[in-house]
Parts: structure tokens; C-alpha cells; sequence
């Protein structure tokens, strides 16, 4: 790749939106008010805001590897933070994607170094569903059910956040799981239960 053309591209890509809108950076310099954030993994084929054909300031972004939503990842648990009580999002998506590399390593018994204790958490994520998953013959159709169990146990962390459970008290704010699919390029909603997961957990993890 010539990083050249990046540059180059940048060039065309203010002409295209100074076209369209001539006061598109004057407002953009403005400030932002996404009502979206999106936490997606970091594999190149899952783009964030260009599968969901929305723009600069239109959503709010955190990616790693295999859409992890970690307590004790201080990355992750600021951009939530951020997003949800100054941002005022009212929209929170975890979206995986089928053929994931996360996802599969985390299934393989292979050392993997510093990547061990990211993965060990989507290892988890198979031991609380073990007798869905070891009931699935077929390699494939199990993989991809992983992934879409690991978005909704990572919607499930977010849930117990204080900074989610207050905004969704405060103003309704919702969790949203989505999985990407990268082989036809369609994105999927997982229509997980926010409200039922909320109710069902509450007891344990309600912190206001
Ligand atoms: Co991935």
C-alpha cells in the first residue's frame, strides 16, 4: 500500500463533502452530539460507520479485538462513561461479526501470549453457555453461534455498568446487539431482551 494515496484521498474526500455542503467542517468543528456508540472489533472488514452509512459525527466509536466489553479495561470503560454521561448517548450497540478471529483463537488451545487473558474472556463467555454450544455438531454453525452469544454477554457487561443503568433510568437509553455479517455484508440484529436481561440481573448487579 503507497500511504501516498491516503493523503491523496483525503484530498478528494473534502473536495466530495465541501461540494455537497460547503459549511460541512465549519459545522463539524462545531462540536459533536452522536446519539450512537458503537463498539465493534477492530478487524479490518467491519467498518463501523461506513456499514451503517452514517457520517462524521453521526456515532460515537470504541473498537478491539472481538468487541470485548471488559470491567476492569479502563479503555473501554471510558469510552462508555464518556458517551453515556457527557455525550448523552441513547443508544449503545455491541456488534460483533461472523469470522472472527478473536472468536475463533479464543476456541483453539493455543498459547497466544499477551492476547491469553483478552481471549480467556470469550473462553468464559463458552463455559456459561457450554451445553448450547457443545450441542451445536457442525464447527462452523457453533463458531458463529459463539459470536453471537459473546455479543450478547458483552451487552450483559455493559448492562451492569452504573453509568447504563442510570441513563436508562434517567432517559431510556437501550443496549443493542448486532453481529455483522461479512460474507454477504448484512447487519443482523440479535434482538436481545435489554429490558429482561435488566430485570433478570438487577438483583445482583443494580448499583443506584
Ligand atoms: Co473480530
Amino acid at each position: 500500500m503507497d500511504l501516498k494515496n491516503v493523503f491523496d484521498n483525503n484530498v478528494n474526500w473534502i473536495k466530495e463533502k465541501l461540494g455537497t455542503d460547503a459549511g460541512f467542517f465549519d459545522n463539524l468543528g462545531k462540536g459533536q452530539n452522536p446519539e450512537l456508540l458503537y463498539i465493534g472489533c477492530s478487524d479490518s472488514r467491519v467498518t463501523a460507520e461506513d456499514l451503517m452509512g452514517l457520517g462524521p459525527g453521526e456515532v460515537f466509536v470504541h473498537r478491539n479485538i472481538a468487541n470485548m466489553v471488559i470491567s476492569i479495561d479502563l479503555n473501554v470503560m471510558s469510552v462508555v462513561n464518556y458517551a453515556v454521561e457527557h455525550l448523552k448517548v441513547n443508544h449503545v450497540v455491541v456488534c460483533g461479526h461472523y469470522a472472527c478471529g478473536g472468536v475463533k483463537a479464543a476456541m483453539q488451545s493455543a498459547d497466544l501470549g499477551i492476547l491469553n487473558p483478552w481471549l480467556r474472556n470469550i473462553r468464559d463467555v463458552y463455559r456459561l453457555h457450554r451445553d448450547e454450544l457443545n450441542g451445536i455438531a457442525d464447527e462452523e454453525k457453533k463458531y458463529d453461534r459463539l459470536v453471537e452469544l459473546n455479543v450478547q454477554e458483552q451487552c450483559v457487561n455493559l448492562i451492569k455498568t452504573a453509568a447504563v443503568q442510570k441513563a436508562y433510568r434517567d432517559r431510556g437509553l437501550t443496549v443493542h446487539g448486532w453481529v455483522f455479517d461479512v460474507h454477504t455484508g448484512k447487519l443482523i440484529d440479535l434482538k436481545i431482551d435489554f429490558e429482561g436481561i435488566l430485570r433478570h440481573i438487577m438483583e445482583i448487579y443494580h448499583l443506584d
